[in-house]
């Protein structure tokens, strides 16, 4: 099986028309009426070539754009990738995480071994240089990820390893930049693996699997420890939710519960943070079965609990001063003689009784379980991410999460952390008009609403197993996959999550 692309990221002092690289990767705004100092220097030494490019309109520095130009012996790099960054004034942190992941899906693409990113140049002093680095390290993870661990045939002679360098000419830049590199590394390796996970198939990760690749993560870091819950430890504990949801299938479900615990103390005002994550390794629907069409991207409703693996193992490789229980629960939705039925009513494991109408609706039934446990677990805030419903797609498309909670301040963090690492969320109500739509005549709850707003009446279920928690629900329906390349992104799984909830993570750690 082929490992996934390595990337090893690196700042290096050079002056840029010495610099020795495959591709060196400068950024330009649409809306510039000159080249800035380093390009002009490079045209010059180019007699022109890059000025004879713009003046044919070849490239416009439009952004998710780009145009090469061939060096010629007079200076080091054998290429120069120019980067269209848009207008100068719609400029945000990720505009320069796009314009490096675009680099190095291109450099991917054109077999470049080796990249140079002089992208923070054009930024100026618009953002601090670490925050850059750190900005450009995940960009170019992201853009240079390929899932093709099971393509046997080799002719196409994919890359094994991408070196990159952020170069600046002044040293004392460089030293700044290198600051913020090796966080981007980490958090950009964590989402790496969470991609890989995530677009395995159904036949290859089932909930033991995941369970032991859990395992496996805590045994690679002193500070995470992991416990699993199996079919017989869930039925003791009475977590019938997630018992129902998988008595469908032969591979039985799990509870993953991962902690992350600091090296030092942490003060009390830092919150301990419970991390609940779907992990359906496939949504079938259960009798309640879904049509044929693209139910192969079900096996993408495992996206939440593996990002809760994801964001676990950048907590420990970064040191965060915070203390993060993950909790995964995991299942397979499957029709079959044991399956849970419509009609049936489940006791779950906080003791409220919900009435299944739609056994499709199985994330919400896995993840009170889940919730009740974190509430258990004494975690100060509760965030829950998972692909939980259509409706969130339909409203938001696949460019934003939808967001619902229970605390302004919780809420506006991580929009916040959404802004800060390009993970997009927008927020949606869940309230009591909604919770009222989830009441059942026969139990406490059912897991359907009406036919409108699926997403809110979803995470209305939800709301009612946190109790007096801070609370927060990310649906990620629609972001977790590609279904088509990009120019910053192979297609499949986007690896959603990650980068958002280790932001919040690094906001809320002590410093
Ligand atoms: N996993 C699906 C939601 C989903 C849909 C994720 C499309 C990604 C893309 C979830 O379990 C589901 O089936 N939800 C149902 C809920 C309904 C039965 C109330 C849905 O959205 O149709
Ligand atoms: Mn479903
Ligand atoms: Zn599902």
């Amino acid at each position: 099986m082929r490992e996934i692309i390595e990337v090893e990221v690196r700042a290096r002092t050079v002056d840029f028309g010495k610099c020795e690289t495959e591709l060196l990767a400068l950024g330009q705004f649409s809306d510039a009426k000159i080249l800035d100092k380093v390009s002009a220097e490079l045209d010059r030494k180019l007699d022109g070539a890059i000025e004879r490019l713009i003046k044919l309109g070849d490239f416009k520095g439009k952004e998710g754009t780009s145009a090469i130009v061939y060096g010629n012996g007079n200076i080091g790099a054998k290429r120069i990738l120019l980067v269209g960054l848009g207008e100068r004034k719609k400029t945000t942190l990720d505009t320069i995480r796009k314009a490096a992941a675009n680099t190095a899906n291109k450099a991917v693409s054109m077999k470049a071994e080796t990249i140079s990113l002089g992208l923070h140049r054009a930024f100026g002093g618009r953002f601090d240089l670490g925050t850059m680095g750190q900005a450009m390290a995940e960009g170019t993870y992201f853009g240079s990820y390929r899932y093709d661990e099971y393509v046997t045939k080799s002719e196409d002679g994919r890359l094994g390893r991408l070196g990159v360098e952020v170069i600046d000419s002044d040293s004392s830049k460089t030293r700044k930049l290198n600051k913020g590199l090796s966080s981007g590394a980490v958090i950009g390796k964590a989402q790496s693996y969470a991609r890989t996970l995530m677009n395995r198939p159904a036949n290859v990760i089932n909930p033991a699997k995941l369970a032991a690749a859990a395992k496996e993560l805590a045994r690679g870091f002193k500070s995470l420890s992991c416990t699993v819950f199996d079919e017989k430890q869930l039925a003791a504990k009475r977590m019938n939710g997630i018992l129902a949801v998988g008595s469908g299938s032969q591979n039985k479900p799990r509870l993953i519960v991962l902690r992350y615990t600091p090296a030092s103390r942490v003060g009390p005002h830092v919150p301990t943070v419970g991390l609940v994550g779907k992990a359906i390794t496939f949504d079938s629907g259960g009798i309640s079965i879904k049509p044929a069409e693209n139910m192969d991207q079900m096996k993408l409703d495992k996206t939440g609990g593996v990002a809760v693996l994801g964001i676990m193992k950048a907590a420990a490789g970064l040191g965060l001063g915070a203390r993060v229980v993950g909790i995964i629960p995991a299942a397979e939705n499957l029709p079959s003689g044991t399956s849970y039925r419509p009609g049936d009513i489940i006791t779950t494991f906080s003791g409220k009784t919900v009435e299944v109408q739609n056994t499709d609706a199985e994330g919400r039934m896995i993840l009170c379980d889940a919730l009740h446990y974190a509430v258990k677990e004494n975690c100060d805030v509760i965030i829950d991410i998972a692909t939980l419903t259509g409706a969130c797609k339909v409203a938001l498309g696949s460019h934003k999460a939808g967001l619902m909670g229970n605390d302004k301040r919780l809420i506006k963090q991580l929009q916040r952390a959404a802004d800060d690492s390009g993970e997009k969320v927008w927020p949606m109500p869940s309230g009591d008009e909604y919770a009222k739509e989830m009441k059942s005549k026969i139990a406490d709850l059912k897991n359907i609403g009406n036919k409108w707003g699926g997403a809110c009446t979803a995470a209305a279920f939800l709301r009612q197993f946190v109790g007096e928690k801070k609370w927060a629900h990310l649906d990620i329906a629609g972001t977790e996959l590609f279904e088509r390349a990009t120019e910053y992104s192979a297609e499949g799984s986007s690896g959603f999550g990650v980068r958002v909830l280790t932001s919040y993570l690094m906001s809320v750690a002590a410093k």
